[in-house]
């Protein structure tokens, strides 16, 4: 069973977010991609080609006003962020997505997850953004705990089956 991490709680005033800088954070957020990837999408495997593209899609961030990426920094480094996208929906509202979030497992467990997630909101909500959505793998019970204690619901589901090659 989860429980707060009991080590890390005192600390968690020392942790703070703020913009991502490209120069001195792209090498610890590329660190975290493979558990970022490999733990939500089974199967995945990290290689060399995603992660230039990784790199160079945090390069276009940076100059993207429609995209933010928040880093959350303790007193061993960066050890987490949260990379927001902004869209226009159909209707004309503008709606917010939290694209990705990670917070590096010496971290978790002491509200950095959440810190980020209250600033990722409030960095949407000013910039206009009337909702916020984000995706999240169905097993992954961490993620769902932190976003339902903030308010979020299910409002569509993606559905997926295996297609196996017919023998002929
Ligand atoms: C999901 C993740 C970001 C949570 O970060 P975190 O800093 O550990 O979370 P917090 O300490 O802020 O916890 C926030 C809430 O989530 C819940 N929670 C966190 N970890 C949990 C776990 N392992 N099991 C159940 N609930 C958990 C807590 O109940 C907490 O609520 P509370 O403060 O009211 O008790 C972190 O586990 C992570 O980076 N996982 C790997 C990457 C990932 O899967 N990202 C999500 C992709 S959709």
């Amino acid at each position: 069973m989860w429980e707060p991490n009991p080590a890390k709680g005192s600390e968690g005033a020392a942790v703070r977010i703020r913009p991502f800088d490209y120069v001195t954070d792209t090498g610890a957020l590329l660190s975290f991609m493979p558990e970022l990837y490999e733990t939500n999408f089974p199967g995945f495997v990290v290689d060399v080609e995603f992660m230039a593209r990784r790199r160079s899609q945090l390069r276009a961030a940076v100059r993207d006003p429609s995209q933010k990426v928040l880093v959350a920094e303790d007193s061993l480094g960066v050890c987490g962020f949260i990379w927001l996208v902004m869209e226009q929906e159909f209707s004309r509202r503008r709606r917010g997505e939290v694209s990705a979030i990670y917070v590096h497992p010496r971290a978790r467990g002491r509200g950095v997850g959440r810190q980020l997630m209250e600033a990722g909101e409030e960095h949407l909500r000013s910039c206009g953004c009337q909702s916020v959505m984000l995706m999240v793998t169905a097993t992954n019970q961490a993620a769902l705990s932190l976003y339902r204690s903030l308010g979020y619901e299910t409002t569509r589901y993606q559905m997926e089956k295996p297609l196996p090659r017919k023998s002929r």
